[in-house]
C-alpha cells in the first residue's frame, strides 16, 4: 500500500511540475513515505531524516532551497515527535490526507520555516482528489479498500489508516481500465482488509470483492488478477469460488494466520480459530488444487508459551506455505497488547523467529525446487543487475531471472525453469 501511495504522491507532484530524480542531492523536494507497523520501520524515519538534513544544509550552502516532507503512518501516529525530533521538516501529512499536497506545498512556500502538519481523518475520500494515474509497468497496484475495523490487539493500522473505506465499484473499474489501456497486464488489488471490500455499485447497492473480481475479469487485456491482504474470517464462499471460476485470478493467496494457537489468536482479538483458518484453506484447495499459500506470522506475542509456538509450527507443517513473512512481536504505542503484562523476552522471540523462518524457508525452497524443469508464464517487470537480464514474476510471485532482450519487458513470456534457490528462480525463454 505504501508503494501505491508513493506512486500517487509522485502523480500529484508531476501535476505541480516536479519530475522524479534518483539523486537525493539533485532533489528540490525530498519526501519520506513512512510505515509505523513495527518499531524498526518507524525508527528508520528519524535516521533518514537526519541524512536529509545534511543534504538540505549542503544545498543551502550552494544557494539552493530543499523542502523536506514526511508522509504516511508515522505522521499519523507521531506528528508531535516529528515536530520535536526533526523541526527542520517542512511538512508532514498522514496516509489519508496526502491528496492535499498542492495546498500544503503552497502553505510551505508562503510560511517559510513553519512546518505544516496535517493528520486529520478527513471527511472526504482522497481518491476523489488524486490525479489520474497510468500504468508504470506490466503490473499495477490498485487500492480498492483502505483502513481496518478489526482492531487486532497488536496492530496500529486502525489508528493510522482509520476505519474501513471501500471505493465505489465504478471508480475501481475506471481506474482498472485506465491502467490496462496504458500497459498493465496484471492488477494487484490492495487493501488492509481487502476481502471485506463492500463498495457501492451505480445503484448504491453494496457489492463484495467476488462481484468486483468478476467485473474486472470482463475487461479485455487483463491477464492477471491478485488481491492483498485478506482476513481469514472474511473469506466467503463467493470469493473462494472466484479461485475456481476466474482464470485471471492467480493461484496464489496471501492469507495471514499470525499464530497457530487458539488462545493467542483470542488474545490477538482475531475473529478466527486455527480450525476456521484451515477449513478456509481446504475449501481453497478444493476450488483450485494448484493454489499456493502465503501468510504473515508474529512470534513472541505477549503470553506465547512454547506449546503455543509449537502450534504455529504445526500449522506451517500442515499448510506447507510456498512463501511467508514472519516477525517478532513489536510493542506499538496505543495498542492493547503493548500494555499486557506478560511480554516475552527478546531472546525468546529471536529464538522462535529463527526456528520458524528455518521451517518456512524449507517449504519455500521445496516449492521452488519443484518448479525445476517446468514451463511457467512470467511477467517481466524489471531489468536485472546483469547486462541483458530481466526479472519477472511467476503466477506464484516467485522472482525469475532470465537473459532476455528488453523488448520483453512488461510482457508475459513462457519460461523454462533451469535453476531454483530458496529466494528466486532462473530460466530460459522457450
Ligand atoms: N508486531 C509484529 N508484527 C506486526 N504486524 C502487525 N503489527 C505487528 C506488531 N505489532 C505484522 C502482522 C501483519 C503484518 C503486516 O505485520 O503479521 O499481518
Ligand atoms: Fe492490523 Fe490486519 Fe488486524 Fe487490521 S486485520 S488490525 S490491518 S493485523
Amino acid at each position: 500500500m505504501n508503494v501505491y501511495d508513493s506512486q500517487r504522491i509522485a502523480n500529484i507532484l508531476e501535476t505541480l511540475g516536479y519530475q522524479e530524480t534518483s539523486s537525493q542531492t539533485a532533489a528540490d523536494i525530498i519526501i519520506f513515505n513512512t510505515c509505523h507497523i513495527r518499531e524498526k520501520a518507524a525508527e528508520k524515519v528519524f535516521s533518514d531524516l537526519g541524512r536529509a538534513l545534511l543534504i538540505k544544509n549542503e544545498r543551502l550552502a550552494q544557494g539552493k532551497e530543499t523542502i523536506i516532507g514526511v508522509c504516511g503512518c508515522v505522521v499519523q501516529a507521531e506528528d508531535e515527535q516529528i515536530a520535536k525530533r526533526a523541526p527542520f521538516v517542512d511538512f508532514a501529512t498522514g496516509p489519508l490526507t496526502y491528496h492535499r499536497l498542492p495546498e500544503i506545498l503552497e502553505k510551505v512556500a508562503r510560511k517559510k520555516h513553519i512546518s505544516v502538519i496535517d493528520t486529520e481523518f478527513p471527511g472526504e475520500s482522497k481518491f476523489d482528489y488524486l490525479p489520474e494515474n497510468h500504468a508504470q509497468g506490466g503490473c499495477s497496484y490498485l487500492a480498492i479498500q483502505e483502513g481496518c475495523n478489526n482492531f487486532c490487539t497488536y496492530c496500529v493500522v486502525p489508528y493510522t489508516r482509520g476505519v474501513e473505506y471501500s471505493r465505489p465499484i465504478n471508480e475501481v473499474l475506471s481506474e482498472a481500465k485506465r491502467l490496462i489501456s496504458t500497459g498493465s497486464l496484471e492488477l494487484n488489488l490492495l487493501g488492509q482488509n481487502v476481502n471485506s471490500y463492500h463498495g457501492e455499485d451505480e445503484n448504491g447497492k453494496e457489492r463484495n470483492l467476488a462481484y468486483l473480481l468478476n467485473k474486472l475479469a470482463e475487461i479485455d487485456g487483463l491477464k492477471r488478477l491478485r488481491y492483498t491482504t485478506s482476513y481469514p474470517a472474511d473469506m466467503n464462499d463467493d470469493l473462494i469460488a472466484c479461485h475456481k471460476n476466474l482464470p485471471q485470478l492467480m493461484p496464489y493467496l496471501h492469507l495471514p494466520i499470525q499464530s497457530g494457537s487458539n488462545s493467542i489468536l483470542k488474545a490477538m482479538n482475531r475473529r478466527h480459530t486455527k480450525e476456521d483458518y484451515l477449513r478456509v484453506i481446504e475449501k481453497l484447495y478444493k476450488a483450485n488444487p494448484k493454489i499456493g499459500m502465503s501468510s504473515d506470522f508474529i512470534v513472541g506475542f505477549p503470553g506465547e508459551t512454547d506449546a503455543d509456538f509449537q502450534e504455529t509450527l504445526n500449522v506451517v507443517n500442515q499448510v506447507k506455505y510456498i512463501q511467508a513473512f514472519s516477525f517478532k512481536y513489536s510493542k506499538r504505542p496505543g495498542t492493547p497488547a503493548a500494555l499486557m503484562s506478560n511480554q516475552i523476552e527478546e531472546k525468546v522471540k529471536k529464538e522462535r523467529l529463527d526456528i520458524l523462518q528455518t521451517l518456512l524457508f524449507e517449504y519455500q525452497d521445496k516449492f521452488n525446487q519443484s518448479c525445476l524443469g517446468k514451463t511457467m508464464p512470467v511477467l517481466f517487470e524489471n531489468k536485472g543487475r546483469h547486462a541483458g537480464q530481466l526479472i519477472g514474476r511467476t503466477p506464484y510471485m516467485q522472482n525469475v531471472h532470465a537473459l532476455l532482450d528488453k523488448k520483453y519487458l512488461n510482457q508475459i513470456i513462457n519460461v523454462k525453469i533451469t535453476e531454483a534457490t530458496t529466494n528466486s528462480l532462473s530460466g530460459e525463454k522457450i
